[in-house]
């Protein structure tokens, strides 16, 4: 496939039909449904929305991110830059309707727009570059309002159909946000499409290799996320050192950054090191957690992370 194309409809949140399933998502078809939203849309800061600020800060004491976020230049400066985000409100009731039905999702979008923010401070150093860049985090996965609930909640490995469905999702968040901030161009809506890309060209939609650093930062506070976090389909998850192990792994196979997976495993790091400085020794000490479908469907296709 050389071509954007739905698989499945899309619709807005209040179930409005934005684009049929089978539509190509070329440029005159992105620009002209971003310019027909013409109803006016209030904005509003991400971290004043209802219980968002509290809950990641509930989110912060569990660990490996007790460690992460640990220390208050690391906090104010998270907060600082948290601070300056803000959305479409369709956007944030859409973020919030995760937190009543599917908490994982809720919980893991926040974490890596958390995560995404420490590591874009390291490698980013201008500002307005540095909030087009963490916005994407809180809605990369946004378009999983159009897969159906009891697929992203199944306790048991998807079948290919289903997977196709869940897969729709980033197709989905893509036209979702060039839709709320009207603009097809806008960095957050790009990184909800690729970010399950891979450098390698291992990934999807479209199975090309990523460049961007933008979507690489997302990208890998998504896997990572995904590993030590427990999944509705997965009774234990990832311990941190399996995670970082599996990480370093697939950045040494080339599918993830190197670079980004080195800021994250300096970020793990009580001592505080140079990214630079840091690399995760060879020495395999971790082990998967028992019973573990990472990467597995009921055909047995690859997935990742969700
Ligand atoms: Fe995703
Ligand atoms: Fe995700």
């Amino acid at each position: 496939m050389s071509e954007y194309r739905l698989t499945h409809a899309v619709a807005d949140h209040r179930g409005d039909l934005l684009l049929e399933a089978g539509t190509v998502l070329d440029r005159e078809v992105m620009r002209s449904m971003a310019d027909g939203a013409t109803a006016s849309i209030r904005t509003c800061r991400l971290m004043d929305f209802n219980r968002v600020e509290s809950d990641l800060n509930d989110f912060f004491s569990a660990p490996p991110y007790d460690v992460i976020f640990k220390g208050a230049g690391r906090m104010r400066a998270l907060l600082d830059i948290a601070g300056e985000v803000t959305m479409p409100e369709p956007l944030l009731e859409s973020l919030y309707h995760f937190r009543e039905l599917d908490f994982y999702t809720y919980r893991h979008t926040l974490l890596v727009f958390a995560l995404s923010i420490l590591i874009t401070r390291e490698l980013i150093t201008d500002r307005a570059a540095m909030i087009q860049e963490v916005l994407a985090g809180p809605v990369h996965d946004i378009g999983k309002r159009c897969v159906p609930l009891e697929i992203l909640t199944k306790e048991t490995p998807l079948t290919p159909a289903e997977l196709e469905h869940l897969h729709h999702h980033t197709l989905a968040g893509y036209v979702l946000l060039s839709h709320y901030f009207r603009d097809p161009d806008i960095l957050a809506a790009k990184v909800a499409r690729d970010h399950h890309e891979r450098k390698d060209g291992s990934g999807y939609p479209l199975g090309i290799a990523m460049d961007s650093l933008t979507t690489d930062i997302i990208m890998v506070s998504d896997v990572y996320d995904a590993l030590i976090s427990p999944r509705p389909y997965r009774k234990a998850s990832y311990d941190n050192r399996t995670a970082l192990e599996e990480m370093t792994r697939q950045a040494d196979a080339g599918s993830i950054s190197q670079t980004v997976v080195r800021v994250l495993v300096a970020l793990n790091r009580r001592s505080r090191p140079q990214f630079s400085q840091c690399v995760l020794s060879a020495e395999q000490r971790g082990t998967p957690p028992e019973d573990n479908v990472y990467g597995t469907t009921q055909s047995n296709e690859k997935d990742g992370p969700k």
